[in-house]
């Protein structure tokens, strides 16, 4: 039984990963694919492999259209395992192919795998001619890993993107149209916030380099193949790259016996009775790469925790440190939280908040159990702090509320 043809003589041998749930710290809970493309041309070309587990899988996909000998070239976009670990296997079963990389990719591969591989190293905007059909690489650095390239194929029209526009999202139909397009605009979103966010202000030059290519097909390295919805996620990764948002405030706490989230839900009234969308997570029963998805259009953060042994709750450094890695801008931040004998939550909260919010607004706490005076106070709170986001919503102009 033959692989898709995504076009004619271009078939689809990657993998879906129905059951992985993490990815390095992301929790993918409609799982993921690696997704590896084969060109049928004079020049037989593999393009992206597969998560090491997936190496048999892929080696079937491939045998299943041309003998594993006959693949000419191996195309290596980027050398995360996710799509380089069945690179190896491909070595040993297909012995007269060359790997096409970048320099960053060669050397990163060779620390991964050792020096085994009969590579071609490819520059910035050189071609491959592989019979009917040429391809093109473009570096997209840091997008996600120093050695990132994308591969474009002008006679198909068809981009090769790699990490960029892809989403994890374990989907039997392999279009963007033949999906639900919620569950497929929020999963793009995600993989953006958890992937690329570190990386957003070089979304711009890389946009900028794709902008003169005549693309009828993104197929990303992850997810499904864009099809129909081309424009809309180029519009997409154009308004992410500038740090949009939509005027929200994510509340994101831990409790021990209750106190810290009567005061989240307090404040989260009063910021709704402020008028703002306000989203809250408990960080016990969420995980931190979901809450990241959420702020990362978000105008403000609110964390809360109550003392524990002198210091935040452990949940809370575990997201507090994940958010700091992706590295967000322009929130504006405070933290809220309970105590009994002695503090030390608060402080442990806003030293960290102080690494990514360049002002950290002052925050709001009481002793033990809140009480009537507690939760009115954390409703003004939770109101003052709507107001200072309405008032930068106002004045930003990346602002779409
Ligand atoms: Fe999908 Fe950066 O690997």
């Amino acid at each position: 039984m033959l692989p898709l043809q995504i076009k004619p003589d271009i078939y689809d041998v990657g993998v879906q990963d129905w059951a992985v749930r993490d990815f390095h710290g992301y929790k993918t809970e409609r799982g993921a694919t690696y997704n590896s493309y084969l060109l049928m041309d004079e020049k037989i070309t593999l393009i992206d492999t597969v998560k090491a587990p997936f190496a048999e899988e892929l080696l079937r996909n491939i045998s299943q259209v041309t003998p594993l000998e006959s693949v000419d070239y191996i195309v290596i976009n980027h050398v995360e395992p996710d799509h380089s670990g069945a690179m190896p296997a491909l070595a040993k079963a297909c012995p007269n192919a060359k790997f096409i990389i970048s320099m960053a990719g060669k050397n990163e591969a060779i620390q991964h795998y050792g020096d085994i591989f009969d590579f071609t190293v490819v520059k910035d905007g050189a071609t491959l001619n592989i019979g009917k059909r040429n391809l093109t690489f473009a570096m997209m650095t840091m997008l996600h890993w120093p050695d990132n390239m994308a591969t474009y194929c002008a006679e198909e029209k068809i981009l090769f993107s790699n990490d960029a526009f892809g989403q994890h999202y374990a989907t039997s139909k392999r279009f963007d149209d033949e999906v639900d397009q919620g569950e497929l605009f929020y999963e793009a979103q995600k993989y953006f916030a958890n992937i690329l966010w570190p990386y957003a202000k070089l979304i711009g030059k890389a946009l900028a380099k794709l902008g003169g290519l005549d693309i009828k097909l993104i197929a990303p390295s992850h997810g499904v193949i864009w099809r129909s919805g081309i424009a809309d996620i180029l519009a997409c990764y154009g308004k992410w790259g500038q740090g949009v948002c939509d005027g929200s405030l994510v509340i994101a706490y831990d409790s021990m016996w209750g106190g810290t989230e009567k005061l989240a839900r307090a404040i989260a009234r009063g910021a709704q009775r402020a008028g703002i969308v306000v989203k809250v997570f408990k960080l016990s029963q969420t995980p931190n790469s979901t809450v990241a998805a959420e702020l990362f259009t978000a105008s403000g953060l609110l964390v809360g925790s109550p003392t524990l042994n002198s210091g935040m709750m452990p949940s809370m450094g575990s997201f507090l440190t994940y958010i700091k890695g992706l590295a967000p801008v322009g929130k504006k931040a405070a933290s809220f939280g309970t105590f009994g004998w002695a503090g030390g939550a608060q402080k442990d909260m806003e030293e960290m908040l102080g690494k990514f919010v360049p002002e950290v607004l002052p925050g709001y706490q009481c002793k033990w159990t809140p009480q009537t005076v507690n939760l009115d106070a954390a409703e003004q709170f939770g109101y003052d702090f709507a107001q200072e986001l309405l008032e930068k919503n106002q004045n930003s102009a990346d602002c779409q509320c």
